[in-house]
């Protein structure tokens, strides 16, 4: 079967056998006939460049549970398959604080501690309080604690040690039910809820600013194929960032706080550095480069995997001659 709507890119790959699981135990007993699998979720953070040869399995298991509360917090049990959105919407209509500046990301919440989803001040770490597993090796549930999960920016272990061991089935998450400990410090936050008059602002208020600034930045995958951000924001030396400021003294940058390094570093946007290198809004057949934000690429309709990944490489060599920065890709790259 086609993959084309099982990735946000929008990329024609093909399965040659293709199953959707829409339960934990269906799951178990099919890792006791094959392990060599191929898992897709959302589809939202991949680059397929080819066709998959082994059996591509769609995380399909749904449900949410509300495991205790309290007056102030509510602990949730969410399953893989849940689209993220909904479970955003669903916590601002019960009033549930701590994911509102995650609205309108795409994916499923079974994906979201891998990559740990950001924007606009947030992390999905800071709510996570366990992630449950199944081991592909033994079959055997696992379960992982917040700090086990080894969360950093658009990182965990399941990016690293645990690649290819796991499949993560569900999401524990702790929220607040009042005393919201609201994130409004983004500027494109501030502004919108000030052009609306909002002075105390509520969930859903803050969800409305970040689905507004979403829309007018960031490309809707149902009508243009993306993978939201391509690049990261690379992290430099403040020695190499100062001399970089020498010469563009408009360079945007954010200083890194802890990053564990002992030498002050400093994060700066990639798209500014995607834009500064002239590919902002550039097309090269059906593949492109977003015209509002260039950390986005984009398939016009019919771009192949391949034609995104040579316009990336493209990217990253020009951004590494002109600033010395090499650009790591975020996306995961099936090739
Ligand atoms: N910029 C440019 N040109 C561009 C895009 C950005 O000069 O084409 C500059 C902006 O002027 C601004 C700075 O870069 O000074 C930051 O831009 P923005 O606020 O749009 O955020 P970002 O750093 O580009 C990150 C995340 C986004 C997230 C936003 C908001 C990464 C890799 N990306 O983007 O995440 O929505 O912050 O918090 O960290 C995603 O991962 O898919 C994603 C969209």
């Amino acid at each position: 079967i086609s993959l084309k709507n099982y990735n946000t890119f929008g990329i024609t790959a093909n399965a040659k056998r293709f199953v959707s699981i829409t339960s934990y135990y269906d799951l178990q007993h099919l890792l006791k006939l094959e392990k060599d699998l191929f898992l897709i979720s959302g589809g939202s953070n991949m680059l397929l460049t080819k066709d998959i040869e082994k059996l591509v399995v769609h995380i399909n298991i749904k449900g949410i549970s509300i495991d205790k509360e309290d007056d102030i917090f509510v602990y949730i049990t969410v399953n893989a398959g849940e689209n993220w959105h909904d479970f955003v919407l669903f916590c601002i209509a019960e009033n549930y604080g701590g994911i509102e500046n995650l609205s309108l990301i795409p994916g499923n919440v079974g994906t979201c501690p891998i990559q740990n989803i950001g924007a606009y001040g947030v992390e999905v770490k800071d709510t996570i309080t366990k992630v449950e597993a199944i081991e592909i090796e033994t079959g055997k549930r696992v379960t992982f604690s917040n700090e086990d999960c080894q969360f950093g920016y658009r990182n965990s272990i399941f990016k690293n040690a645990l690649k290819g061991k796991v499949i993560l089935t569900a999401v524990s998450f702790k929220l607040t039910k009042k005393n919201h400990q609201l994130n409004t410090s983004y500027g494109a936050i501030e502004t919108e809820l000030a052009l609306k008059n909002v002075t105390q602002p509520t969930l859903k208020d803050i969800s409305n600013a970040v689905i507004t600034i979403r829309k007018s930045k960031l490309p809707d995958p149902k009508e243009i194929g993306n993978s939201g951000s391509f690049f990261k924001n690379p992290v430099i030396s403040k020695e190499q960032f100062l001399k970089l400021q020498k010469k563009y003294p408009n360079i945007p940058f954010y200083n890194v706080i802890s990053s564990g390094v002992e030498k002050p570093q400093v994060k700066v946007p990639a798209g500014w550095l995607v834009e500064q290198s002239g590919f902002k809004g550039k097309r090269f057949g059906d593949a492109g480069v977003h015209e509002k934000q260039a950390l986005v690429l984009v398939n016009y309709g019919n771009a192949s995997g391949e034609e995104i990944y040579l316009l990336a490489k493209k990217i990253q060599e020009t951004v590494l001659q002109k600033f010395e920065i090499s650009l790591e890709i975020e996306v995961n790259v099936i090739a």
